[in-house]
């Protein structure tokens, strides 16, 4: 679905969340690399970003339009895109399409203002507007910041997969699952 232009104030500057064009396919693309470069928090590492194609980029924009439940934001700050959140039915069938997975990502530097929180009260809205019962995410173990914002949102961690991520260096991480039901 695509989420019209919505403006905020954040301090002095103005925030905006829309739904991306097609054509804003190799900004994103170049979004992905650096926002998986920045921290250990992100599902993969800057460099497994590179095999992403423009055109793989602008079917993932066109499907998150076009899917009734599913939807691509990005946000804008005094007109610059700072990062992105998402959400789409869990799976295909029937038996889990009530589940929204959700995902979120904010250029380092415009972290800790607000933003996020402003980003994901308007994702968590949108999903509850589809009608989905539940709403989940991962988050990988020791990003406090993500976790404090998704249970301020009442998400709870529900289970954890120990070592679920292992690093260059050698070291691992948890992936922690958390979830909010919808309809309490
Ligand atoms: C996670 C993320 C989306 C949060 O957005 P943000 O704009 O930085 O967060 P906000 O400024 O809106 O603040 C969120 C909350 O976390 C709190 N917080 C900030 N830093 C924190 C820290 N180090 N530890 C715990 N809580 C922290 C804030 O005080 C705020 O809580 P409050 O409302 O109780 O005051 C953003 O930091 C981000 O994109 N990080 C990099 C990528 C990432 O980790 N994505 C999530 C993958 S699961």
């Amino acid at each position: 679905m695509r989420l019209q232009p919505r403006e905020y104030e954040i301090g002095e500057h103005k925030l905006v969340l829309r739904s991306p064009e097609k054509e804003e396919a190799e900004m994103l693309c170049s979004y992905l690399a650096r926002v998986c470069g920045e921290t250990r928090f992100m599902m993969q590492g800057a460099d497994e970003c590179k095999d992403l194609s423009i055109e793989d980029e602008e079917q993932f924009i066109l499907s998150h339009i076009e899917e009734p439940d599913a939807c691509l934001i990005i946000a804008e700050l005094d007109g610059q895109h700072i990062g992105n959140a998402s959400f789409n039915a869990v799976g295909p069938s029937r038996r889990n399409h009530h589940r929204a997975n959700v995902g979120i990502a904010i250029y380092l530097d415009y972290t800790g203002k607000g933003i996020g929180k402003t980003m994901f009260q308007v994702l968590l809205d949108t999903i509850e507007a589809c009608g989905f019962e539940s709403a989940e995410l991962t988050v990988i173990e020791g990003n406090e910041r993500a976790k404090h914002m998704y249970e301020t949102f009442g998400f709870a961690e529900v289970g954890r997969i120990p070592k679920a991520n292992k690093y260059d260096d050698g070291t691992y991480a948890d992936d922690i699952l958390m979830y909010k039901d919808l309809r309490t």
